[in-house]
């Protein structure tokens, strides 16, 4: 598995299709197999597809530019990995097509579309999902108010389910995605930032949206037992995917994945990569170690591709890839409490999925 299979997750995979639907339900799932994205999109197919069109269809500004700008965003592509968990989960608790799910899972996307709209004017990324972003596109404030306007019409169609815990989890968890972005801005050119302060940004500005996507399934479907569990799963699987990005930004590739590489550093973003390299650097390469800190701080990285080099050689995305393997493993341990069926064993391989970018 590459990063390919994830990242171009929109262009049909071509790996035959193991037969999940005929795994016994208490089964443990094939650990030795790792499915393609499009595999597990399969096992909830029409859902998928239903859900998809209401991510088009759920946009109904009467403002043109409102809509062009969105529909830039959505129709570019993108994984819809958010609201795949959501479909999983809610078939994983009642096995029936939930048209509230989709729903659900629609809105999951416009949320997740609102925060890379922002996230690229914070980043000033020029290319998300292989096309221009909206800020290159057009310009930043358009592209702020555009990706509010997704934020406040996802909260539009959340009200329509008339449910104050769903409501709660979605505005709890959009408070707590606003301050990790916040935070992250706030260890901008920081090179003392720890790894604890990394997690507390990645947990707001990434997992929380994982876990809402799995916890608005469970209030759907009555199953609000399961919301811890749900809630260490979210957590732990966003985790790996944001490490997983991250290591990625240093070693992917960007056409592969849509989007230009490189920035954080240049950003002088303090991401796992480079907080590990600093404290790996220090006592072996003090040289090194003056120079990665200077980029930080500065965020001007006239030697980019030394420096680059030099996390890449300090031992540090080793050390991420096994962070990124213990976090998809608590995640796929909170899975075990929850009904063990082929949607269980679909979230399963979504873990999997996204920590194999790393092969
Ligand atoms: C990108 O998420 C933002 C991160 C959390 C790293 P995705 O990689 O899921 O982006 P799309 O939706 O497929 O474009
Ligand atoms: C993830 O952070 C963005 C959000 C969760 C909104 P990144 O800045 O790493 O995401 P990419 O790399 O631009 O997709
Ligand atoms: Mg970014
Ligand atoms: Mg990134």
């Amino acid at each position: 598995m590459t990063s390919n299979s994830l990242s171009n997750a929109a262009a049909a995979s071509t790996t035959p299709l193991t037969n999940l639907a005929s795994t016994p339900s208490n089964a443990e799932p094939n650990h030795a197999d790792t499915l393609s994205y499009a595999d597990i999109q399969s096992i909830v197919a029409d859902d998928f597809d239903i859900m998809d069109k209401q991510v088009f269809g759920s946009l109904n500004s009467k403002v043109q530019l409102v809509m062009s700008v969105s529909q830039h965003v959505i129709n570019a592509g993108g994984k819809r990995m958010r609201p795949l968990i959501t479909l999983l989960c809610a078939r994983m608790f009642n096995d029936e097509p939930s048209q509230q799910a989709m729903h659900l899972a629609a809105i999951t996307e416009m949320l997740h579309t609102a925060t890379l709209v922002h996230d690229d004017v914070i980043d000033e990324s020029g290319q998300r999902r292989g096309k221009p972003t909206a800020n290159a596109t057009w310009d930043n404030a358009t592209a702020v108010l555009v990706g509010d306007y997704l934020i406040a019409r996802a909260f539009n169609l959340l009200v329509g389910f008339q449910s104050l815990p769903l409501l709660q989890v979605f505005s709890d968890g959009t408070c707590d995605i606003a301050e990790g972005e916040v935070l992250q801005l706030q260890h901008q050119h920081n090179p003392e930032a720890t790894e604890a302060d990394y997690l507390n940004i990645i947990d707001g500005k990434t997992s929380r949206l994982f876990m809402m996507a799995t916890q608005g399934a469970a209030i759907l479907q009555n199953k609000t037992e399961h919301l811890q569990a749900l809630a260490d799963f979210g957590q732990h699987f966003g985790n790996a995917f944001q490490i997983v990005d991250d290591v990625l930004d240093y070693s992917g590739d960007s056409e592969l994945m849509g989007k230009n590489l490189g920035d954080d550093l240049a950003e002088g973003k303090p991401t796992l990569p480079t907080i590990k390299a600093l404290e790996l650097l220090k006592d072996s390469d003090t040289a090194g170690y003056e120079q990665l800190r200077i980029a930080v701080q500065t965020g001007k990285t006239p030697n980019a591709e030394q420096l680059i080099e030099l996390v890449r050689h300090s031992g540090s995305l080793e050390y991420c890839k096994q962070r990124a393997l213990e976090e998809t493993k608590l995640a796929q341990q909170a899975l075990s409490s929850l009904p063990d069926n082929r949607y269980r064993q679909g979230l399963y391989q979504l873990t999997e999925l996204a920590s194999a970018r790393l092969v």
